[in-house]
């Protein structure tokens, strides 16, 4: 391609609250790296803090950098190391950056790498119309997967991860937090073959998504229905058997401890606050296991959810809002009113 110098890019260029758009250098990739033109990013709540620039943020982020690491585009250059990949290939990509010294690397188990380096957050990100990742990060968008799905697929890799940390099939599963990834993980859960599948949040918005996007889901106000006359209802003897902690609510992991059956099992996706207390006790007495879980496996998590996807999983009703990159500010509104589903950029 004929390199154009220059690119569009959402940056954070100073420490303090919003997203500039600027004109950044188009980056210079290595031997084994692609260059990738990005068609569509998808915003995250993790960019909300960023653009917040709230503890965490301010913690974490190095100023100036191009945010963003939810994407699809095509490839249009490849380092002269790289094979198995081709110009013109639609791709999207892991944004968690690892290396290979790690006992956990060397294990295969690439998304346990304590060296793990985020793009948007600690390396220039995909808010941008060029982006440079590693060609092993690189995943490939089969041609029907159209781009807006190919942006949501790391949060819809979150889901998928959590959700099928345990064996779902047959299983009463209980989701508390109806943002976009609750909502995603519900439709998996359905998808990996679930009975009941209920989901619980505070802001009725969020609930009637979730029916729009999964009608067969039972959808709890926790504000104003108790889980346990739910529980009866749907003529469950003891609880759930597994849970999905997806709101980063202390009230809500509470709720889900009591709703669980004995030897119930919980993945924790849900990110708390701060500091929060756990009646371990009932965790105990109740004999749960419990898992943390963070980003996505690679590449499992990427496999299992293409393959998913093109059997039949539909997630794109969760995509509320599409807007052209010059009206980030209304995309970031509307992620920040807390009624939106995911919001998607369109940078070509
Ligand atoms: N571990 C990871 O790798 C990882 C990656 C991405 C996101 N996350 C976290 O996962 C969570 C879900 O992400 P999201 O983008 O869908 O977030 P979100 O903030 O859009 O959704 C969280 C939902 O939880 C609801 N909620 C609040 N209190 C509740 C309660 N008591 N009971 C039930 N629901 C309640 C909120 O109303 C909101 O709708 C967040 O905590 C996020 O930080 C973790
Ligand atoms: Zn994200």
């Amino acid at each position: 391609m004929t390199r154009p110098n220059t690119m569009k890019a959402l940056e954070k260029s100073e420490p303090r609250e919003g997203l500039w758009m600027v004109q950044a250098p188009v980056p210079e990739i290595g031997p084994d790296d692609v260059l990738i033109r990005v068609n569509k990013t998808g915003i995250c709540g993790t960019d909300i803090h960023i653009w917040n620039w709230d503890e965490w943020a301010a913690h974490t982020v190095p100023v100036p950098l191009i945010t963003g690491h939810e994407f699809a585009g095509e490839i249009v250059e490849l380092g002269r190391d790289v094979t198995g990949l081709e110009i013109g290939q639609r791709v999207s990509g892991e944004g968690h950056l690892i290396g290979t010294e790690s006992r956990q690397s060397r294990a295969g188990k690439f998304h346990l790498d304590p060296g793990t380096r985020g793009i948007g957050v600690n390396e220039q990100g995909a808010f941008a119309q060029y982006l440079r990742l590693p060609a092993f990060n690189v995943v490939p968008l089969p041609d029907d997967i159209p781009d807006e799905i190919g942006a949501i697929l790391d949060p819809l890799g979150n889901a998928v991860h959590t959700a099928l940390s345990f064996d779902l099939l047959g299983e009463d599963v209980l989701i508390t937090g109806a943002g976009p990834i609750g909502i995603m993980a519900a439709a998996v859960a359905r998808h990996a073959g679930a009975r009941n599948v209920v989901i619980t949040d505070i802001n009725p918005d969020r609930l009637k998504l979730a029916e729009h996007v999964v009608p067969t889901v039972r959808t709890v106000d926790v504000a104003r229905e108790d889980l346990q006359d739910v529980i009866a209802e749907l003529k469950m003897k003891q609880g759930f058997d597994v849970g999905l902690e997806m709101s980063g609510s202390q009230a809500a992991l509470d709720q889900m401890v009591e709703a669980l059956v004995m030897g119930g099992k919980i993945a924790l996706l849900g990110i708390p606050p701060g500091k929060s207390p756990v009646d371990w006790s009932r965790i105990v007495f109740k004999a749960i296991t419990i898992k943390g879980v963070y980003g996505r496996e690679m590449f499992e998590t990427w496999y299992k959810m293409i393959a998913m996807l093109q059997n039949g999983l539909d997630v794109s009703r969760v995509i509320t809002h599409q807007f052209g990159v010059d009206e980030f500010r209304d995309g970031f509104l509307a992620m920040k009113s807390g009624t939106s589903g995911k919001v998607v950029l369109n940078w070509r």
